[in-house]
C-alpha cells in the first residue's frame, strides 16, 4: 500500500512548523582509525579533509576529521584514551557497532529552542543546550537520543565562521588532492530498527520531531522469496530532512535488517544516500578508486526500458555500471548502493541522481534484495 503526503516547501503548514530545519549539518561517524578512515573518504569518496581537531590542538580524549564535499559534511572521531572523557563514549560505540554513525547532526536557527521543543514532546536529552566558542565566534550545541545509540544533535551556527566548530582548526588541502566526485547533498538516512518497533520510531519522528511520514511500503512489496522488510519514510515540513525507517520482516531466512542488527549490535543507520546530478560520471569515478557495488543480473537492464520507459541516459553505460533505475509520478530517478565499506556487514551508501522522481527505488528493491542475499550467502549469514 502506497501513500503520498506533499508537503510544499513554503507551503501554510511550514509556518507552524515547531521544529525548523535548514539541513544536514554534518554526519559523525565514530571509527577505530579516524586517520585512515579520513584517508578512505578523501580517496575513494574525492572529500577534502578541511578541519582537524586533536592532540596538536588540545583536545586529549577525541581526534576528529572534518570531510566536506559541496553540502556534505562528514565528522570521523576515534577515542585517543579508552577512559578518559568522551574518548570513552567513543570506544564503547567502536566497541560494540564497529565504525559506525553516531550522530545525524541537524542545522538550525535555534538549537536550545530545538532542544526544549523535542524533549517537552518526550524526546530523550542526551546533551544540553551548550555554548562554544572560539575566535570565530559561538556555536550552541544540543543533542537527543533516537534509536539505537544514534543521536541529533542540533546546530545553531549563525554566530560563527570558522572552518567547522570552536576546536576544529582549519586543514587546507587543495582539490588536487582531494579530487571530488560531484556528491551534492545528503539525500536521506536510513535507520534499522528492532522488529516490531517502526512505528514507535515513524511515532516519535511524527510527534517528537512534527515529521510527516512521505511513503510507505509494507513486506508484499519489499519481498524475496527468502527476506522481506518494512519501511516507512518521515520527512521535515521542508522535505530536507528524509528518514526512512526499516525493520525486518518475516520470511524463510535471515533478512539483510536481521544481519545488520546482529553485526551492529542493535539499531542503526544503514546506510545514507548521497545525490550527485551526473550518476554516470560519479559512479565511474568511485568504480576506479576501488569502491565495490552491488550488482544486477544482466536481464535487468534487458527488461529497464520496458519497465521505466525512455530515460537520457545510454542504457550500456548504466548496464557497465551497475546503476538502477526506478520511476514515479513525477519522474524517474538513477541509483546504486555500494557493498559495507566496513568488515561488518552494516553501513553502506546509496548514490542517487533524481530526475524528478521524489520516491525511493521502490521498484529496484526486488532485484536489490536478490542481490543482498548472493552477498549474504558468500557470508553464510542468509
Ligand atoms: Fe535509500
Amino acid at each position: 500500500m502506497m501513500q503520498t503526503v506533499n508537503v510544499e516547501p513554503g507551503s501554510p503548514s511550514d509556518t507552524d512548523d515547531f521544529l525548523p530545519i535548514n539541513g544536514t549539518d554534518y554526519i559523525e561517524f565514530y571509527v577505530g582509525n579516524a586517520k585512515q578512515a579520513a584517508y578512505f573518504y578523501k580517496h575513494a569518496f574525492g572529500f577534502r579533509i578541511e578541519a582537524y581537531r586533536g592532540l596538536e590542538t588540545g583536545s586529549t580524549d577525541v581526534v576528529s576529521y572534518l570531510l566536506r564535499q559541496d553540502k556534505i559534511r562528514f565528522v570521523f572521531t576515534s577515542a585517543l584514551r579508552p577512559d578518559t572523557g568522551s574518548g570513552r563514549i567513543v570506544s564503547e560505540h567502536v566497541r560494540k557497532h564497529g565504525d559506525g554513525i553516531r550522530d545525524i547532526a541537524l542545522w538550525v536557527d535555534d538549537a536550545a529552542g530545538s532542544h526544549q521543543e523535542t524533549v517537552a514532546r518526550g524526546a530523550r536529552s542526551v546533551v544540553a543546550p551548550t555554548t562554544v566558542e572560539d575566535d570565530h565566534g559561538r556555536v550552541v550545541l544540543a543533542s537527543i537520543a533516537t534509536y539505537g545509540d544514534t543521536i541529533h544533535t542540533f546546530v545553531e551556527r549563525s554566530d560563527y565562521s570558522g572552518p567547522f566548530l570552536p576546536g576544529f582548526v582549519a586543514v587546507s588541502e587543495g582539490e588536487d588532492i582531494a579530487r571530488p566526485i560531484g556528491l551534492k547533498y545528503v539525500d536521506h538516512c536510513v535507520g534499522n530498527v528492532d522488529l516490531g518497533d517502526m512505528n514507535k520510531f515513524v511515532s516519535f519522528y511524527a510527534d517528537v520531531l512534527g515529521f510527516k511520514q512521505l511513503v510507505s511500503f509494507d513486506d508484499k512489496d519489499i519481498s524475496t522469496e527468502y527476506t522481506a522488510l518494512m519501511s516507512k519514510v518521515m520527512s521535515n515540513g521542508n522535505e530536507r530532512i528524509k528518514f526512512p525507517i526499516n525493520e525486518p520482516a518475516a520470511g524463510k531466512k535471515r533478512s539483510q535488517i536481521e544481519e545488520y542488527l546482529d553485526f551492529y549490535g542493535g539499531p542503526g543507520v544503514q546506510h545514507v544516500a548521497m545525490a550527485t546530478d551526473d550518476i554516470i560520471e560519479t559512479v565511474s569515478a568511485m568504480r576506479a578508486r576501488g569502491i565495490d557495488f552491488l550488482t544486477v543480473p544482466g536481464t535487468y537492464y534487458d527488461e529497464l526500458v520496458g519497465r521505466v520507459g525512455t530515460i537520457d541516459e545510454p542504457i550500456d553505460e548504466l548496464r557497465r555500471l551497475g546503476i538502477l533505475v526506478d520511476r514515479d509520478d513525477e519522474g524517474y530517478l538513477l541509483q546504486i548502493f555500494s557493498k559495507p565499506v566496513q568488515d561488518r556487514p552494516t553501513v553502506f551508501y546509496e548514490i542517487i541522481q533524481r530526475r524528478g522522481a521524489r520516491s525511493f527505488g521502490k521498484g529496484n528493491f526486488k532485484a536489490l534484495f536478490e542481490a543482498i542475499e548472493r552477498e549474504q550467502e558468500r557470508r553464510g549469514t542468509l
